[in-house]
């Protein structure tokens, strides 16, 4: 199985999902070896920089036991001109789980014809960034009780247009839950999809109405020219006195890296929960991966 589209998981994936990063939390104070991914490797292959997501990746595969290995596209022969589409065919020889992260988002849709090792989608262009999703549901999950309140309020913040995370984590949020999404966006960074005039909002004065408050930095690189005037605008700054507007239990995300829209001075405040997500996705990832496995070993039992 592959993680390609956040609309091609079912809700029964999802919630085994968040069950199993549960028990690997709960576990994680052991600080128990797991043999789940024994003799198995897991290629991370990112052609767009990253921090958390490949880290978390090469984290979670290392609890479960398992191999990694590291793709390094500057010191590759793509630099002698071989082909995206060779290069991932010589990878998928050496591992068992292929992440991928890639600018172009239409590649990740080619990838299964041409190999058959499971493959996720770890950020393709500006389109979609699943298991962020799944990681930020499960960061919502471990504060809030979605599966029983009647309605979860959300807003999101910043550059709606380009944030392949936001774009996933409304689809979880729509198709799953009863969501009422509103979204607060950088100029030049509204998507048409996603907002019309009754789900926008121009300011925070309304910012204790929500549940979860997720902000996110301008996607700088999807810009062919960026000015002046959108870097400027760009600064909705979360501070102290915004956060201590947020309704009492209402949590404020970011997937990260951030730049200038939230103060570093509340990171220590109870609602801020942008650290707990970076922990979170090694559990999330780390379900993920023995998910896979799972489906591998049963395909072929020897
Ligand atoms: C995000 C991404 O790469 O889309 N980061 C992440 O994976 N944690 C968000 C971003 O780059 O702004």
């Amino acid at each position: 199985m592959n993680i390609i589209h956040i609309q091609e998981l079912d809700f029964e994936y999802i919630a085994s999902i968040m069950n199993k990063a549960c028990e690997f939390k709960n576990n994680s104070t052991k600080k128990q070896p797991y043999n789940i991914a024994n003799g198995y490797t897991l290629a991370n292959v990112f052609f767009e920089p990253s921090t958390r997501t490949s880290l978390s990746f090469e984290v979670a595969m290392k609890n479960l036991g398992g191999h990694v290995i590291t793709f390094h596209n500057d010191a590759s022969s793509t630099k002698k001109g071989e082909s995206i589409l060779d290069t991932l065919k010589t990878i998928s020889v050496y591992s068992d789980i292929i992440v991928l992260r890639h600018h172009d988002c239409d590649l990740i849709d080619q990838i299964p014809d041409i190999i058959n090792k499971p493959i996720i989608n770890a950020g393709n262009g500006s389109s979609e960034h699943p298991t962020q999703a799944l990681l930020d549901l499960f960061t919502i999950s471990q504060h809030i009780d979605i599966y029983s309140m009647r309605q979860l309020s959300i807003l999101f913040v910043g550059d709606i247009k380009h944030s392949r995370t936001i774009h996933s984590l409304v689809y979880l949020l729509n198709s799953f839950f009863n969501s009422d999404i509103q979204y607060y966006c950088y100029p030049f960074c509204c998507d048409d999809n996603l907002m019309n005039n009754n789900n926008t909002v121009s300011s925070f004065d309304n910012i204790h109405n929500f549940d979860v408050v997720y902000s996110t930095r301008l996607q700088n690189e999807r810009f062919d020219n960026l000015s002046h005037d959108i870097k400027t605008q760009s600064n909705l700054l979360i501070n102290q006195s915004v956060v201590d507007k947020m309704k009492p239990g209402s949590i404020l995300m970011h997937p990260l890296p951030r730049n200038h829209e939230i103060d570093p001075e509340v990171d220590n405040d109870p609602k801020c929960v942008y650290f707990s997500q970076i922990e979170n996705g090694i559990y999330v990832r780390m379900a993920i991966i023995h998910s896979m496995i799972e489906q591998c070993s049963a395909k072929c039992p020897f």
